[in-house]
């Protein structure tokens, strides 16, 4: 394994950086910047079962240091995902993580099996941040039990690595976490989007159409950085970084945190090269250190 190398939940990734959901699309549409097989993987769009357009515009809006999105999942679906995203992604050596979300665990069961015929798909991620009809609406996510129940049943369903998406707004974050790792999760990823929203008091009226929005960026970063690091501590399992990374610095944090893996998102609209110099500032790191990322993870100094 090189420098750069790491391990996650029995997937050995080339080096410690991917993209984000929902930052990056399908890994293709940043063909014209540069070769999305140098990052150590991508993570999908969201997959649903059935494709979705999403909620109407205004979508997106800025805030300082970060912004709000209410897409609402919009997505090709699965089966378009497989026909025509995925052979694309295959040929060029891409290391997909698959983002897929459901409000019923079938659901869940439906989009694992449909992705389980293809090859080329390396991990599942499960976006556990949507509501569960068949139980009141309560997100998967906030409940150790239905965040247990939906991993335990695409565990089942998977030969590949599962890895669950914590929500920062569960009420006892460790306590899903243990729940998962119990139901057979291989590693947990965090953090989603908290949700926030913004007034435009020029027109009195709320920027986003859904009214509220995901909040991310920058200004996230040390909110996900304490999660990782309760998290990291709460479990045996990887846990993946996710919050306001868009340096090698911003990794390095989490890394020392204790993360095996980053994930670079919001960062990714404002310089689509952003992954990629992140990859490249952790080997320059690396080198003038003469460490490896491995030697890293978890090394944080008291105070
Ligand atoms: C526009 C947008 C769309 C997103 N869509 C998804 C999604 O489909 N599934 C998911 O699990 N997370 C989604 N996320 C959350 C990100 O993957 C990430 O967890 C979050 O933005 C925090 O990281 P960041 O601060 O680096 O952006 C989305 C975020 C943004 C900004």
């Amino acid at each position: 394994m090189s420098a750069l190398g790491v391990e996650v939940g029995g997937l050995a990734l080339k080096n410690p950086v991917l993209t984000a959901s929902g930052t990056f699309g399908y890994g293709l549409e940043y063909d014209d910047f540069f070769d999305v097989a140098e990052l150590g993987g991508i993570c999908t769009k969201g997959l649903s079962l059935e494709p979705r357009l999403g909620n109407p515009p205004v979508r997106v809006c800025e805030t300082p240091s970060g912004m709000l999105n209410a897409i609402g999942l919009a997505n090709v679906g699965v089966e378009r995902f497989c026909v025509d995203k995925l052979p694309v992604l295959r040929a060029r050596g891409v290391t997909v993580i698959a983002n897929i979300f459901a409000s019923s665990v079938e659901g869940f069961v439906a989009i694992t099996e449909r992705l389980e015929a293809e090859a080329g798909v390396h991990a599942v991620e499960l976006n556990v941040s949507c509501p569960n009809v068949t139980h009141g609406g309560i997100e998967f996510g906030r409940d150790p039990k239905l965040a247990a129940q939906v991993t335990a049943a695409v565990r089942r369903a998977t030969r590949r690595p599962v890895w669950v998406k914590m929500s920062p707004e569960a009420g006892d974050l460790a306590a899903v976490a243990r729940a998962c790792e119990d139901a057979g999760a291989d590693a947990l990823t965090a953090i989603n989007t908290i949700r926030g929203m913004a007034i435009d008091p020029e027109t009195r009226s709320v920027r986003l159409a859904n009214r509220t929005g995901g909040f991310s960026g920058p200004a996230l970063r040390p909110v996900a950085l304490r999660i990782v690091w309760d998290l990291v501590s709460a479990v045996k399992i990887p846990v993946v970084a996710i919050g306001g990374i868009g340096t090698a610095r911003d990794a390095l944090e989490f890394l020392l945190a204790g993360a095996s893996a980053v994930q670079v998102g919001t960062a990714s609209f404002v310089d689509p090269l952003a992954a990629k110099k992140v990859v490249e500032g952790l080997a320059r790191y690396c080198e003038a250190q003469g460490v490896s990322v491995r030697e890293l993870i978890g090394g944080v100094r008291s105070p």
